[in-house]
């Protein structure tokens, strides 16, 4: 009994661990198939060099948020908000490591 009880909670905690890293992934994902070709286009190197190029405007989480709200919306993509959330924490943990909102 007790064993189970123990299994359960690391059970639960590799679950809630997968489903975070998910999401991360996820973003990648939205990010590779809607978003890297225009900037490739634009600012060459594989669609990514955008976010760590030396003149970069993105200086908060908040001007981050509204950055990607506004190239999205110039696609007309009609994403839930868990989707942005994701493309946004990608982002965030992959290039710009903002700590606060
Ligand atoms: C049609 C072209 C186009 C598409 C598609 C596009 N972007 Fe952009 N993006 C731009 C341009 C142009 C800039 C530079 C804007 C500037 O310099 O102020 C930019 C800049 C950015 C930046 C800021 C880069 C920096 O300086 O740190 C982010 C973040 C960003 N885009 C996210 C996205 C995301 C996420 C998507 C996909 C949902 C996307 N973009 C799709 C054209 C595009």
């Amino acid at each position: 009994m007790r064993y189970q009880g123990i299994l359960s909670i690391l059970l639960l905690g590799g679950l809630v661990g997968l489903s975070q890293a998910a999401d991360i992934e996820r973003g990648r994902q939205l990010q590779m198939e809607n978003c890297v070709q225009c900037h490739a286009a634009m600012y060459g190197g594989d669609g990514t060099t955008i976010y760590v190029r030396e003149d970069r405007r993105i200086d908060s989480k908040a001007a981050l948020i509204k950055q990607v709200k506004r190239c999205k919306n110039s696609m007309g993509l009609p994403w839930p908000t868990d989707q942005i959330d994701d493309l946004i924490a990608y982002l965030n943990q992959t290039f710009y490591h903002f700590k606060k909102k």
